[in-house]
C-alpha cells in the first residue's frame, strides 16, 4: 500500500510540473486528487485496514495528499501568470495604427438652428424659452385668446379638429402658451415660445405643419414703442445692422391695436431697386418684406388671467408671433417651404 501510494506520488509530481495548461492542470487534479482517484479511495477506506496498518497508510495518504495539492496550487499560480501575459501580448492594441474612418456626425436642420437663433438673440434681451403642447384646448387657442364662440375670426384660422373630441385642436399659433404662461407666472414676464403650428394649408409658401416663434412681454408701463424696439433689435440681429422696422394697423383678436410688421428689404437696401436697375424680386420693388404679426396685448387676454396679478389698470405687454420657415427662406434665399420637410439630404447639407 505504502509502495502504491509513493507509485501514485512520483507519476503525479512529474505530470503536474509538466502540464503546460491551466486546462491541464485542471484534468491531473481530477484524476490525482478528484473523487474516484485512487489516493481518495485509499484515504476512504483506511477503516477497512488491520489497526496496525492504518497509521502508517493514513499517514502517508495524506501527506501524499497535501503535498500534491500545494504543488498544483503553486503550478496553477505559475500557469495563469503565463497565461495571463500571452493574452495580454495577443490583444496588444496597436496605437500607431490608423483609426477608423471618420463617420459623418450630421447636423441640425435649418428650421432648428433658425429656431436657437432666435431664440439667442432673445435670450440676450432678457427673454427666457417656453414651450408648450401642440394639441391643445379651444379654450387656450382661441377663447381666452379674446375669440368668443361663434366669433367670425375663428373661422379665419383653418384649423385642424381632432374629430371626438370637438374642444380639442391642432394649434394653429403659438400665442395659446402666452395663457398658458400666464396661468403659471405672474408679472412681469418676458418669454419666447418656439414650436410647431398646423393649418389646413399647403402651397409653395405654406404647409399644413410650420414653425412660430411667439414672444409674450407683459410689465408695468410697455408701450408700442417698446414693441418697436424689441422688434427692430431682433429683425436688425437676423438681417442686418442696417434695417429698419415699420408697422402697419392689422387685426388679431387677442391684441390691440394690431400691426403686421415689415422689415426693410436686404436684398435692395430698402429701395427696391437692384444694382443693375431692375426690380428687387425678394421685396417685389416694395423695399419692405413683411415678417410678423404683432401687437398690444389686449385687456380682455388679461382678464383671463386676472387672479395671477395681471390687472390691466396695473400692467400692459405686448406680443409677437413670427413664422421661422419664413425667416429661414429669407435669410437663406430658400425659394420653396416644402423643400424643408421634403428629408432630401442635397438640400439639407448645404446648410451644416
Ligand atoms: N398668432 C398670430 C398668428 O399666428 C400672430 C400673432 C402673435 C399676432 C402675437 C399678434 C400677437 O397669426
Amino acid at each position: 500500500m505504502l509502495e502504491q501510494i509513493e507509485k501514485i506520488r512520483v507519476e503525479a509530481t512529474e505530470g503536474i510540473v509538466k502540464a503546460s495548461s491551466s486546462a491541464e492542470l485542471e484534468e491531473l487534479r481530477v484524476k490525482f486528487l478528484g473523487r474516484k482517484a485512487e489516493l481518495t479511495q485509499i484515504l476512504r477506506g483506511i477503516a477497512q485496514l488491520p489497526p496496525e496498518e492504518r497509521g502508517p497508510v493514513g499517514g502517508a495518504a495524506n501527506k501524499g495528499r497535501k503535498e500534491l495539492e500545494a504543488l498544483i496550487a503553486r503550478s496553477a499560480e505559475r500557469l495563469d501568470a503565463a497565461e495571463l501575459d500571452a493574452k495580454l501580448v495577443a490583444d496588444r492594441v496597436d496605437v500607431t495604427m490608423p483609426g477608423a474612418p471618420p463617420r459623418p456626425v450630421g447636423h441640425q436642420h435649418l428650421i432648428t438652428r433658425t429656431t436657437r437663433l432666435i431664440e439667442d438673440i432673445m435670450v440676450g434681451l432678457g427673454y427666457e424659452v417656453a414651450e408648450g403642447p401642440e394639441i391643445e384646448h379651444d379654450y387656450y387657442n382661441f377663447t381666452a385668446l379674446n375669440h368668443p364662440v361663434g366669433h367670425p375670426a375663428r373661422q379665419l384660422q383653418d384649423t385642424f379638429y381632432v374629430q371626438s373630441h370637438p374642444d380639442v385642436l391642432l394649434r394653429t399659433h403659438t400665442s395659446p402658451m402666452q395663457i398658458r404662461a400666464m396661468e403659471t407666472q405672474g408679472p412681469p414676464i418676458f418669454i419666447v415660445i418656439p414650436g410647431k403650428v398646423y393649418r389646413r394649408d399647403s402651397d409653395a409658401t405654406h404647409s399644413p405643419m410650420f414653425h412660430q416663434m411667439e414672444g409674450l412681454a407683459i410689465a408695468e408701463g410697455l408701450t408700442l414703442a417698446d414693441l418697436q424696439g424689441t422688434l427692430l433689435a431682433m429683425s436688425r440681429a437676423l438681417f442686418g445692422d442696417t434695417r429698419e422696422v415699420r408697422l402697419r394697423p392689422h387685426y388679431f383678436p387677442f391684441t390691440e391695436p394690431s400691426v403686421e410688421v415689415d422689415v426693410s428689404c436686404f436684398q435692395c437696401e430698402g429701395t427696391g431697386v437692384l444694382a443693375d436697375g431692375g426690380r428687387c424680386n425678394l421685396c417685389k420693388g416694395q423695399g419692405w418684406i413683411e415678417i410678423l404679426g404683432a401687437g398690444m396685448v389686449d385687456p380682455n387676454v388679461l382678464g383671463f388671467v386676472a387672479e395671477k396679478g395681471y390687472d390691466p389698470e396695473r400692467v400692459q405687454g405686448f406680443a409677437f408671433g413670427l413664422g421661422i420657415e419664413r425667416v429661414a427662406m429669407l435669410r437663406h434665399s430658400v425659394p420653396d417651404l416644402r423643400r424643408f420637410f421634403d428629408n432630401d439630404v442635397r438640400m439639407l447639407e448645404q446648410f451644416a
